[in-house]
């Protein structure tokens, strides 16, 4: 069975004092986990994670990465400087970037591409806001975010990790239920499988409101092979508890 990858996304959240302190408890509490481990992190804290988690089982993910290759772009990160920081991951299209930073299905592809050339996984989120939902529309929605990193030049898509966010279900507390979740990850599957003879081996993470309560349940359907946690990736008692439920 393919080792499930338990991401934590703390969003804009953090400070030196705080980050020490929880890298450290994960770090005390982990032991070796059954699965990966990542902590997509803000830009300006990867040098002191990365730090903080060398020679653990914590790998290193970034929250965004600029469409560009270097140069004239302000306030933007490159790829090749997350690379500097041994960055693993980092997360592509995130319904927040979608929605207040105007990304679309074009920068998204763009974004992932630069990543892999530079030898970072991309994990590129999909999904579906409640009005789509209510409109019957998530299948379409999220067929149409994933078509558009499907083919990537000189890149397999077995080499992205694809996240489903049903955006009603971020920060939220509104979980989609695990029969919900399952659904869309088998129409994610079968696209890919449509795509790749590797389908069967790209992780797909659900993200969502997961907490300790409720992880075990996601991570046991078919086709959830990890998670994409923010809330509760801040606290190292409950994200312990997720990387647990991981088996
Ligand atoms: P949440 O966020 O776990 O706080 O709902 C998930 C995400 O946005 O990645």
């Amino acid at each position: 069975m393919m080792k499930k990858l338990i991401a934590g996304n703390w969003k804009m959240n953090g400070s030196l004092a705080a980050n020490e302190a929880l890298v450290r408890a994960l770090r005390d509490g982990m032991g070796a986990p059954a699965c990966d481990v990542a902590l997509a992190v803000p830009a300006p804290y990867l040098a002191q994670v990365q730090a903080l988690a060398a020679g653990s089982a914590l790998a290193l993910a970034a929250q965004d990465v600029s469409q560009h290759e270097s140069g004239a772009y302000t306030g933007e990160c490159s790829a090749a400087m997350l690379r500097d920081f041994a960055v693993r991951y980092v997360l592509v299209g995130h319904s927040e970037r979608r929605q207040y930073h105007g990304e679309t299905d074009v920068h998204v592809a763009v974004k992932a591409q630069r990543a892999l050339a530079a030898g970072i996984t991309p994990i590129v989120c999909v999904g579906e806001t409640l009005a789509e939902r209510e409109a019957g529309q998530t299948e379409a929605v999220v067929r149409r975010q994933l078509a558009a990193v499907i083919h990537l030049n000189g890149h397999c898509i077995s080499e992205v990790i694809v996240a489903y966010e049903p955006v009603w279900a971020i920060g939220t507390g509104k979980t989609a239920t695990p029969e919900q979740a399952q659904e869309v990850h088998a129409v994610l599957r079968a696209q890919l499988a449509a795509a790749s003879p590797h389908a069967a081996k790209i992780r797909l993470l659900y993200g969502g409101s997961m907490n300790a309560a409720n992880a075990a349940q996601l991570l046991a359907q078919p086709d959830i092979d990890g998670g994409l946690v923010g809330g509760a990736s801040l606290k190292a008692v409950d994200f312990l508890q997720i990387i647990a439920a991981a088996q």
